[in-house]
């Protein structure tokens, strides 16, 4: 089947951003993103788009009202289509069976549902979505189930690789494409048609197909090796710590070694984001679920490291600023859970900001990115009460307001501007002994030092 509509179910980090580049990238198809959420809809036709992404803004702005078009009417978009990703959550389940482990499916299995329920013509539907092994066949299960018309459907995954920060130049030139289909001549077909689809602009050679399995279960497993290489680096950080190593120096030894490779090696105040600790806890539940707890455990362990790696940076600040840091003033800067993206989803800041709440601390938050109302929401979902966030949080608008009076300061995320600081300033406006904690290791820690900081950098031996 040639494609010349496709319509994309969920309007979120990746349906928008993916969906805008395939419709650049493919004039000749129209594209359609549909979300039910009317607000996400309405930014993603405004200026101010509800993912901020460099570069993003101009992609979308070369398609969009072109063969670009963002809608809440989902079922003429999804009848229209020949071609549906589904692009939807799938969080880690808070309830019942897996709960805290197992993927919640219920907005995939109602995605399917009502493709069933709308679709009167043959429709190729793509799992874009990150997914436990063996889901393309509960959707094809469920579309066979409901199917009230002669429309076949073929189900094809297609995992997202992309990075938040750097998606755009992730899709516009990605390592590979992943698609899986089934070993059918109509599977086959289907496969070959979206291969079409990026054959637009990735060449061949990096458009990878494979089995419907291999495919899901590849999207985990690469998420997977990527966080345990960060956890792992962790782990090490603390024995730098502990040893008078550097961790960076590590890294690069270790890094020049080709079989090891430099990137994802940078120690860190623990890895965050929406899917690396839900990916990984898919895993471990699929390895359970298949009888495989020393598989499970090892997996898991990835996710244990990870809340470690933010726990003892709050013991560090407490215990360095004399075992108590109530009432005390601590700067935290940067909020989301890497550079370039406004997401704050499983920052390690959320963690680390709940934890010195708890001991009292005034957490003074700024974020080039970030608004107070996210904050504030993140705050209240990990447990801290309005009541502390009205009188132990504040959020400014720079670094300079955030460390005046402060009695500490912490880099959480590694936003470019935060290596440009007026050092000298930072330092005037803290109280003193003005104590230094670089959870990205981004500041030279001699150059700190050399301030008059008491400073402290994740990974850095004394
Ligand atoms: P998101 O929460 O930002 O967006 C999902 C959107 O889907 C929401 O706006 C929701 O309202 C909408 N939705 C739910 N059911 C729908 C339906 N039936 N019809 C239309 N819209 C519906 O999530 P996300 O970050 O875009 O992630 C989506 C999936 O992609 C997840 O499985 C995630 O693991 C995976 N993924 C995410 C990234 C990333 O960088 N965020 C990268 C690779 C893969
Ligand atoms: C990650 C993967 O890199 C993508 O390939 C994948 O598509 C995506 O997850 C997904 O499935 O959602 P993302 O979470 O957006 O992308 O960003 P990363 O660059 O992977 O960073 C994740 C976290 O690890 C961040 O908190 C980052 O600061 C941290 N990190 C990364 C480190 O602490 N050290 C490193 O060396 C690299």
């Amino acid at each position: 089947m040639k494609i010349k509509t496709i319509c994309c179910l969920g309007a979120g980090y990746v349906g928008g951003p993916t969906m805008a580049m395939i419709a650049a990238k493919c004039p000749k198809i129209q594209v359609t993103v549909c979300d039910f959420i009317q607000a996400r809809i309405d930014a993603w036709n405004s200026d101010t788009l509800p993912v901020y992404e460099p570069g993003l803004k101009e992609v979308v702005e070369s398609a969009r009202g072109e063969n670009l078009h963002f809608t809440t009417k989902i079922k003429p978009a999804i009848a229209a289509a020949d071609l549906i990703f589904v692009c939807v959550g799938t969080p880690t389940k808070s309830y019942g069976i897996g709960a805290g482990r197992a993927a919640d499916l219920r907005y995939i299995e109602s995605a399917a549902r009502l493709i069933a329920e709308v679709s009167d013509s043959d429709k190729i539907i793509v799992e874009k979505s990150t997914i436990p092994v063996k889901t393309a066949s509960a959707i094809q299960t469920i579309l066979s189930a409901n199917n009230t018309s002669e429309a076949t459907f073929q189900v094809l995954s297609n995992p997202e690789f992309l990075a938040e920060g750097t998606a755009v130049s992730d899709m516009e030139n990605p390592d590979r494409i992943l698609i899986g289909g089934e070993q059918t001549p109509e599977g086959q077909a289907a496969l070959e048609s979206l291969v079409e689809v990026y054959a637009n602009w990735v060449p061949r050679d990096r458009i990878i197909t494979t089995n419907l399995w291999s495919s899901e279960l590849s999207k985990l497993v690469a998420n997977a090796f990527l966080a345990q290489r960060i956890s792992s680096i962790n782990s090490i950080s603390a024995l730098c710590e502990a040893t008078g190593a550097d961790v960076d120096e590590v890294s690069r030894a270790i890094g020049y070694d080709s079989r090891i490779g430099p990137k994802f090696l940078k120690a860190s105040v623990g890895f965050g984001g929406s899917c690396f600790q839900k990916d990984i806890l898919n895993l471990v539940y699929l390895c359970e679920s298949f009888g495989l707890p020393e598989a499970a455990d090892y997996w898991r362990s990835v996710v244990t490291m990870n809340d470690w790696q933010k726990s003892r940076f709050v013991e560090k600040i407490v215990r360095t600023l004399f075992n108590t840091v109530s009432g005390k003033r601590i700067a935290i800067l940067g909020f989301a859970f890497k550079k370039d993206t406004n997401d704050t989803r499983e920052s390690a800041a959320i963690n680390v900001c709940r934890d010195l709440i708890a001991e009292n601390a005034q957490v003074i938050i700024y974020d080039p990115r970030v608004p107070l109302e996210t904050i504030h929401r993140d705050l209240l979902e990990v447990g801290v009460s309005q009541n502390a966030i009205n009188q132990n949080v504040k959020v400014v608008a720079d670094p300079y307001q955030a460390a005046a009076g402060a009695h500490a300061l912490a880099t959480l995320t590694e936003w470019d501007e935060f290596r440009e600081l007026d050092l000298p300033r930072v330092y005037d406006l803290m109280l003193k002994p003005a104590f230094f904690f670089d959870g990205r290791a981004i500041l030279p820690l001699e150059a700190l030092k050399k301030q008059g900081f008491e400073a402290f950098a994740i990974g850095k031996g004394r």
